[in-house]
């Protein structure tokens, strides 16, 4: 967590993580979010990816977020430690036609708890994504009660249905996280914001390492 003020306007920069098995859809949330775009070819995230969505959250705050779009098949590589490092709130998303990228959710969440902490040792705040809600569901996905179950039992701060493709509550889900970890930040930390600029984003947008239906449950 970074702040600095720039003429008059606070200015907070977030490293948020996007994880979740293979093709659940991550970086067409991200590309949705950011970029307001959809696309339906499926290309795998290599590593992880990047993009910075700048938001202006009120009067006299600006909040930088950047996202970490962490390829599905990095969760039995050893690089998630790395990926995660000071990142301050996450999304875990799964895909609701799939119930097995569900039943991934419970080990993704442990790998963002096991390596991720405030710096109070609280985990960071998380938000379950069920996403492709504009297709059929898939067992538990389809029953509100079940997932907000769940959701509270693996320690989510709340879910959301979403669809990349039809643009169903990709700012809401994001706005919630935000209002989750302004509230967690309380600008408490006065730091000076890391120039955005350092951070090495390639031509290809390839980082080199130097409701509808929500509940607050
Ligand atoms: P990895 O990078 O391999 O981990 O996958 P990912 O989670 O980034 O998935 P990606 O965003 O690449 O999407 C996988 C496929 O699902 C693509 O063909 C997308 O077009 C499709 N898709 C993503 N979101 C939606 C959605 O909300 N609805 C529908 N119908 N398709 C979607
Ligand atoms: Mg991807």
């Amino acid at each position: 967590m970074a702040a600095t003020i720039l003429s008059g306007k606070r200015e907070r920069l977030y490293k948020v993580l996007v994880v979740g098995e293979l093709g659940s859809g991550k970086t067409s949330i991200i590309k949705r979010y950011v970029h307001q775009f959809f696309s339906q070819h499926y290309r795998a995230t290599i590593g992880v990816d990047f993009a910075l969505k700048v938001l202006r959250w009120d009067g006299d705050t600006v909040v930088r977020l950047q996202l970490w779009d962490v390829a599905g098949q990095e969760r039995f590589g050893s690089m998630t430690r790395v990926y995660y490092k000071e990142a301050v709130g996450a999304f875990v998303v799964f895909d609701v036609t799939r119930s097995a990228t569900l039943e991934a959710v419970p080990k993704w969440k442990a790998d963002l708890d096991s390596k991720v902490a405030l710096p109070d040792g609280r985990p960071i705040p998380t938000v379950l994504l069920a996403n492709k809600s504009d297709q059929p569901k898939e067992g538990i996905a389809a029953s509100r009660e079940k997932m907000n179950e769940f959701c509270q039992q693996q320690g989510f701060s709340a879910w959301f249905e979403t669809s990349a493709k039809e643009n169903i509550n990709i700012d809401e889900s994001a706005n919630f996280l935000v209002s989750k970890i302004l509230e967690m930040d309380r600008w408490s930390q006065e730091a000076t914001v890391p120039d955005p600029d350092k951070v090495d984003i390639s031509a290809n947008g390839k980082h080199k390492l130097n409701s509808s239906s929500n509940c607050a449950c």
